[in-house]
């Protein structure tokens, strides 16, 4: 089988997406233990914090028959300026597969064009694609089939905004985009996503009969010491009873999470009854675990 890596979901086919949708459900109702990965090991780098992606990989690697080891930089020589093409050789023989979290997505594709196991982006400042997995696996489960629907993306043009940018096109719905201007994502990704993408300036603009509303953090990990900048530039950007009251009745509220309370969303949007964030948490580790039998058996 010729090496694959997923490094943005542009690594796979429409096709490819829907199967791990799908596969992930039947990973998470299945009654015996299933144990294709048996000795097998992941290497996990993270350059940032992490709670959902380090557990759910750990923790999928150890259902699947085999383990995880966490290398944070601090503690290897990556953190000591030894080169990420020298680092992907020298683990990529030892491991056999690789996830990382790194700041500048550059290194995951640097570290990918050396690996000889499969490399899975874990969060860059560029792009979430785990994210996007268990978020339309998410929807998936609680709505069927996202084609043809209307998504909302409030907020920040991140890395979340720009998977999901990604994942209209691969997964065929409308993707509203209201973010403050100088907050964009790419103009080359949004010119790629051509028609499935509009961008806004009016969160209910946005938000107006939408299927599905999604926010993020305002500051995302390597942007704290703008905080104080971006409390003033989202203010009107917040997810709130007021703002989901705009989109259709049966709407879904996501959050990757970590979220910000009564900053980027109201308390009572995400323990209202349109939230389903606690499900999207834990479909990381089934749409996670979809992803590793894809790769790897
Ligand atoms: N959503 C997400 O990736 O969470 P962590 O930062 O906790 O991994
Ligand atoms: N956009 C956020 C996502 C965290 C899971 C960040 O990059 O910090």
């Amino acid at each position: 089988m010729p090496l694959r890596h997923l490094i943005t979901l542009d690594d796979l086919t429409s096709a490819e997406f829907r199967h791990l949708i799908g596969r992930a459900t039947q990973l998470k109702t299945l009654a015996t233990p299933y144990e294709p990965l048996k000795n097998k090991v992941m290497g996990m780098v993270f350059e940032k914090s992490s709670t959902r992606t380090r557990i759910s990989f750990e923790a999928g690697m150890a259902q699947f028959g085999g383990s995880a080891i966490f290398l944070s930089p601090r503690d290897t020589q990556l953190g000591r300026g030894e080169p990420v093409e020298d680092s992907a050789r020298v683990i990529s023989r030892m491991v056999d597969v690789i996830m990382l979290r790194t700041h500048k997505h550059e290194t995951v594709e640097t570290f990918a064009a050396y690996s000889r196991v499969p490399v899975i982006n874990g969060l860059t400042d560029r792009f979430h694609p785990c994210q996007l997995l268990a978020d339309m696996q998410t929807y998936f489960e609680h709505r069927g089939d996202i084609a043809g629907k209307t998504v909302a993306w409030i907020g920040d043009g991140n890395n979340m905004c720009q998977s999901y940018m990604q994942a209209a096109r691969l997964l065929d719905f409308q993707l509203r985009i209201a973010c403050p201007d100088g907050f964009d994502p790419e103009r080359e990704l949004i010119q790629a996503a051509g028609d499935r993408v509009v961008i806004s300036r009016d969160p209910r603009v946005a938000a107006c009969g939408a299927d599905l509303v999604v926010t993020d953090v305002w500051a995302s990990m390597g942007h704290e010491d703008e905080q104080t900048v971006r409390r003033e530039a989202f203010r009107e950007f917040r997810v709130d009873a007021a703002l989901m009251a705009e989109a259709a009745p049966a709407a879904l509220f996501m959050h990757c999470l970590p979220a910000h309370r009564e900053e980027e969303v109201s308390a009572d949007v995400l323990e209202g009854p349109h939230s389903v964030v606690w499900d999207e948490a834990e479909n990381r580790l089934h749409a996670q675990k979809a992803l590793l039998e894809f790769l790897l058996c």
